[in-house]
């Protein structure tokens, strides 16, 4: 494709993403496609051959747009959002043009000194001391595993990176409300599933800190080494909050690495308002959170932070000889910070974001989108027919429907409505489990969400739910 034609694709590329936007609410909001239907209509194209981007355009369309669910659709309430907007669209789109691989400062510096400026930025956002730095993670996933393994360097005087692993069983902690993507970090790291021990809950799904402490003593009396704490703030099916100051105290006590999870609630700390709810937050020795969750930045992009760098560094530090640069005293050399060499370029999107909105707009829709929740938790709370089974800390409701005098399965019949909430296409929600209950799950933080959105989001539950039973 020479230029001349890739600039006339760009302008109608231009165009059929802002139409996308504008046009969003006609899509089903959840793909309806079946299983494989996707997969059976590409294997009847030639993708071999050679196409226009007219011929590829048109099967992106016909095929694939189909099997699209669509994120950014203000009807979007499932799961945690992964919410865009136009100035993140637009900084990936000239990120993506200038494809540049940000693995050393040499390599971008500007990408590498806007990586250092925007982590200071979000930092002082929500309130972070001074002396935590940050870094850009691809997931929350890969910087909680990240955290494990400097937990386990720290601990080891960075000797199992040298000797490996030698006959010790290191213990990890987290309450049974936390994200499965520690579960996965503990396998990854080498401790043993059986050794991440789950801490029972209180009555709001909060970490008891009580219990980790019994916990802690327990395995240090039966021979095992305490290794890492792995707080929630915001868990996934309800965003309770786990006590960050207690957690962090008894992290102290033993010698016990503290990292904290807020994937999608860390974006709630830029109103200080909030933060009386996440109260120790700052004591941790590292902290996550998704800007590509709530903070309006493209998939993807986590804010790691980290209390003590140098640990950080020390844990994955590599040189050979290809890699060695006259600079590498002075500046930050981002694949010393983490599992990747290679990296994107992914502060550009932050730093549009953080200045097209500024943070009065960002914290203005954010508490927009608390202020909602809070409408949709009332309306639920005010419907007989329908019971709350958490607390609303932020933007996340969990509800199910229990009629009147109903003697069936409540279980069943909640599975039954959201299988036809969601085949509506009209809004689309997800589920949890909460203390056994299958738990309806609605979370209010799409870019473009408005009240009405809202309203007609619980006005359709309850027409649906009506037409149950
Ligand atoms: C509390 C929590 N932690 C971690 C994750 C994993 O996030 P990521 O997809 O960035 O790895 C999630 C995902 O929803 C989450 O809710």
């Amino acid at each position: 494709m020479n230029n001349e034609i890739f600039r006339k694709e760009l302008h109608k590329f231009a165009d059929w993403i802002a139409d996308y936007y504008e046009n969003i609410e006609q899509y089903p909001v959840k793909s309806q496609v079946e299983p494989k239907s996707i997969l059976k209509q590409l294997e009847k194209i030639d993708s071999m051959k050679q196409s226009d981007m007219a011929e590829i355009f048109a099967d992106f369309q016909n095929i694939l747009l189909p099997g699209i669910t669509h994120w950014q659709s203000p009807n979007f309430f499932a799961y945690f959002p992964a919410n865009a907007s136009p100035p993140s669209v637009l900084a990936e789109m000239v990120a993506s043009a200038i494809g540049a691989q940000c693995m050393l400062w040499e390599t971008s510096p500007a990408a590498a000194e806007l990586e250092e400026y925007t982590m200071n930025l979000l930092r002082d956002m929500i309130g972070l001391p001074k002396d935590f730095s940050g870094v850009i993670q691809d997931t929350a996933s890969t910087a909680t595993l990240t955290s494990l393994l400097v937990a386990r360097e720290r601990k080891t005087n960075f000797g199992i990176n040298d000797k490996g692993f030698d006959g010790k069983t290191f213990r990890v902690y987290c309450s049974t409300e936390a994200h499965s993507s520690i579960d996965k970090a503990v396998k990854i790291a080498g401790f043993g599933k059986q050794n991440l021990v789950k801490i029972e809950t209180d009555e709001n799904f909060a970490m008891r800190s009580g219990k980790l402490e019994e916990a802690i003593i327990k395995d240090i009396d039966s021979g095992y080494i305490p290794l890492a704490i792995v707080s929630s703030l915001g868990t996934t099916s309800s965003t309770a909050v786990d006590p960050l100051r207690k957690n962090s105290e008894i992290a102290k006590k033993y010698d016990v690495f503290h990292h904290i999870d807020a994937a999608l609630a860390g974006t709630a700390l830029i109103l200080p308002e909030i933060r009386h709810i996440a109260d120790g937050f700052d004591l941790a020795d590292s902290f996550v959170f998704n800007p590509h969750k709530w903070m309006f930045t493209n998939f993807d992009c986590s804010a790691y932070f980290v209390r003590n760098a140098d640990d950080l560094i020390k844990t994955f530090t590599i040189t050979p000889e290809y890699l060695k640069t006259k600079q590498d005293e002075k500046v930050n050399n981002y694949r010393d910070w983490g599992i990747q060499l290679g990296r994107r370029f992914r502060a550009l999107k932050l730093w549009f974001v953080i200045r097209s909105y500024g943070l009065e707009g960002l914290q203005s829709k954010i508490r927009q989108h608390l202020k909602l929740a809070k409408e949709f938790e009332r309306k639920m709370s005010e419907d007989p027919s329908f019971e709350l089974l958490a607390p609303v800390q932020f933007n996340t409701t969990c509800f199910r429907y229990k009629p009147n005098g109903y003697s069936g399965d409540l279980d069943k019949l909640n599975e039954q409505l959201i299988e036809k909430i969601n085949a509506s296409g009209k809004i689309y929600i997800s589920h949890t489990k909460l203390n056994g209950i299958y738990t309806l799950r609605f979370v209010v933080a799409q870019t473009n969400t408005e009240e009405r959105h809202v309203l007609q989001a619980f006005d359709l539950i309850k027409e649906i739910a009506g037409g149950l039973i």
